[in-house]
């Protein structure tokens, strides 16, 4: 009979995987059980914290259904998807910065005519946003997909409300780029948000004295065909949560200056119905392969 001691241990079961078929299944199994052995070992775990562990997985577990992923929102608020976005992301060349896709991505809508307002119904400060979709070399490349969504003024995400199911989507669509690569709309200055706490995730971030909030943001998907898909967020300067953001999401370069406006007319030559705001930002797009995506939540639009 063997006696493990607490080294020999790891050991034994790293060994135990010596058979698994798939090298890269093998070595992570490997990896993930050293890494946690050691932890155990640094830590000296209690039988009451690792009970309290397993716990809490349980009740993250419990609380994902078809629409709801608390263990994404784990990884978030850990750190560990930005980690594993920036690991994969080592090279950008120039390329625009990436950033977590999040949870309120519903998929692809209908395409959408340039300078739509796609909050036209919802109260909040006006903004035009005018973007464009350049290669590395600064090319306009034309015809690319951009799917777009954000909060409201209140920091809800339509897909939060419940009259989603009925009145469906708004703060979100789809824009092809034009022939120089550019693409417009209207909507709103959307607001800063806590991702959701009413979970064991929240809870956790609560007991730890952190804040839940994300700062305003604008979410992008860029999607060009022969370049890697882009999935980042545009922040707005001065927000107060651009330093905490709750899932570690800001980089520097996804930061914009939104302008204050008052010329009655917008960039698109139609007329403005009071003050407004401009944000401007492009993106640069580096070659490769790659399938953008999947969101969480079904599509509830006509496709
Ligand atoms: C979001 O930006 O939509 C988001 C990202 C991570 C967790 C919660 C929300
Ligand atoms: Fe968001």
């Amino acid at each position: 009979m063997p006696q493990f001691n607490e080294t020999d241990l790891t050991a034994a079961v790293v060994r135990s995987f010596e058979e698994t078929p798939d090298p890269r299944v093998k070595f992570l199994l490997e990896e993930l059980v050293k890494s946690l052995h050691d932890f155990v070992r640094k830590t000296d775990l209690s039988f009451d914290e690792w009970s309290y562990a397993i716990d809490f997985l349980t009740k993250v577990g419990q609380k994902c259904t078809p629409t709801r992923q608390e263990f994404i929102l784990l990884s978030d608020v850990l750190g560990i998807s930005m980690l594993v976005d920036a690991v994969n992301h080592r090279e950008r060349e120039g390329a625009t910065q990436t950033t977590v896709l999040g949870p309120f991505y519903v998929g692809e809508h209908k395409p959408t005519p340039h300078g739509t307002d796609i909050s036209a119904i919802l109260p909040g400060e006006r903004m035009f946003v005018q973007s464009r979709v350049t290669d590395l070399a600064g090319k306009p490349l034309a015809g690319v997909p951009v799917d777009i969504w954000h909060a409201d003024d209140d920091g809800y995400y339509d897909s939060q409300r419940p009259s989603y199911e009925t009145e469906g989507p708004s703060m979100r669509a789809r824009f092809i780029t034009d022939a120089d690569g550019r693409f417009f709309f209207r909507t709103i200055v959307p607001r800063s948000y806590p991702i959701p706490i009413d979970g064991p995730v929240g809870q956790m971030i609560l007991n730890v004295r952190r804040h839940p909030n994300r700062p305003a943001h604008i979410h992008f998907l860029v999607d060009a065909k022969g370049y890697e898909p882009l999935v980042t967020h545009v922040f707005f300067d001065g927000d107060k949560y651009l330093d905490t953001d709750a899932v570690f999401g800001v980089k520097d370069e996804l930061i914009a200056k939104i302008e204050k406006r008052t010329d009655a007319v917008m960039p698109d030559g139609k007329p403005a119905s009071g003050p407004w705001h401009l944000m401007t930002y492009e993106f640069r797009v580096r070659p490769g392969q790659g399938v953008a995506p999947k969101p969480m939540m079904a599509v509830t639009e006509d496709a």
